[in-house]
């Protein structure tokens, strides 16, 4: 029996893949004819006072081998493992790559910051659509059909007929909602309509074809220029802190009168660079126009401006969040690079 136990063990040490293990397996422990199974079988045969340890010695050798079979068997798999691991790109023992947790785009954080700033004074949120009717986007704005203000916004129309001519466009700005808010509400009126706008302009740094808006709107009996001008300051200082500068220069809106543009200090040159792309040497940067809404359109809607004013404004988020985290082109925001996108 120890002949036969050197045979198999060093039969087992020849076999050096999973199929020649098994053919071993077969040959020496095999239920059916195994060697081992029929020297077991075997005893029967043995003389009488022989039996005993020959069935104890048969018995061993048959743990012996089994435990040398799962020996065997576990260090080929090691040793398949290894040369899988060294031979091949992959590496099945490195834990798997965790899935990386995605943030909210940067111009959706200052949005929803903006938002919570308005909400805090007393601001509500309503929408309105991306695809406008003309008679919103200029007409109820007092914008007509051939009137130069147009021009101030090159418009994205969509094409498609009504009544013989285009009629359908993608918003310019969110101002058509200062007339759809006021169709649906009586005053006292204290809302933001925020949303994606859409200008057929070249781009550069501080210009995209697409932009986000938020606009507001009050209207009640008493409201005056100082009113916008204090929800103006506060909506700056809790963005930008009480140390950023803000303007006001008087500007030209059709919807508006007086109308404003307010500015911030370009946090670039601080005003110092005459070539400053971002600012274009000015040293300040335009983020929202506004203004006391028309009386003509306080009119349209019913509520009679004798008794009714309010105020107005819209404001440009993507510039908002280029002066807050001091982005140099406005460009980055669409670029779709998670180099970028992954700094905020
Ligand atoms: N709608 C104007 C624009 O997009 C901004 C504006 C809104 C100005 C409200 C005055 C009042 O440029």
């Amino acid at each position: 029996m120890d002949e036969l136990r050197e045979e198999a063990l060093s039969a087992l040490r020849d076999a050096s893949d999973a199929d020649a293990i098994e053919r071993w397996r077969v040959e020496w422990l095999g239920r059916a004819d195994g060697r081992v199974t029929s020297l077991l079988r075997s005893v029967r045969e043995q003389p009488q006072e022989q039996r005993a340890s020959f069935g104890a010695n048969a018995n061993a050798l048959k743990q012996s081998l089994e435990s040398a079979l799962a020996a065997r068997q576990e260090e080929l798999r090691r040793v398949q493992l290894e040369a899988l691991t060294t031979t091949s790109a992959l590496d099945v023992t490195l834990p798997g790559r965790p899935q990386e947790l995605g943030r909210l785009h940067p111009v959706t954080q200052t949005l929803r910051d903006c938002i919570r700033a308005f909400e805090e004074m007393g601001f509500r949120v309503a929408e309105g659509p991306e695809v406008e009717w003309e008679k919103y986007n200029f007409d109820g704005v007092r914008i007509p059909q051939d009137h130069p203000a147009r021009d101030m916004w090159d418009t994205i129309w969509v094409d498609k007929l009504v009544d013989g001519r285009r009629q359908m466009l993608l918003r310019t700005h969110t101002s058509p909602n200062q007339v759809r808010v006021m169709e649906r509400m009586e005053p006292p009126i204290r809302v933001i309509v925020p949303g994606k706008c859409y200008r057929q302009e070249a781009t550069d740094a501080t210009h995209e074809w697409m932009l986000t808006q938020i606009e507001g709107l009050a209207v009640d009996e008493g409201i005056r220029m100082s009113d916008l001008k204090g929800v103006l300051y506060e909506f700056a200082r809790k963005l930008f802190g009480a140390d950023r500068k803000i303007i006001f220069h008087h500007s030209y809106f059709p919807f508006v009168e007086p109308g404003v543009e307010m500015a911030l200090d370009c946090f670039i040159c601080r005003g110092s660079d005459p070539s400053c792309a971002t600012c274009h040497g000015t040293g300040w940067i335009e983020i929202l126009g506004a203004g006391m809404v028309h009386p003509e359109i306080i009119d349209n809607a019913g509520y009679g401006s004798d008794r009714y004013t309010g105020f107005a404004f819209g404001i440009g988020i993507e510039r908002v969040a280029l002066l807050r985290w001091g982005i140099e082109d406005i460009r980055h925001f669409y670029a779709n690079d998670l180099r970028f996108l992954s700094q905020f």
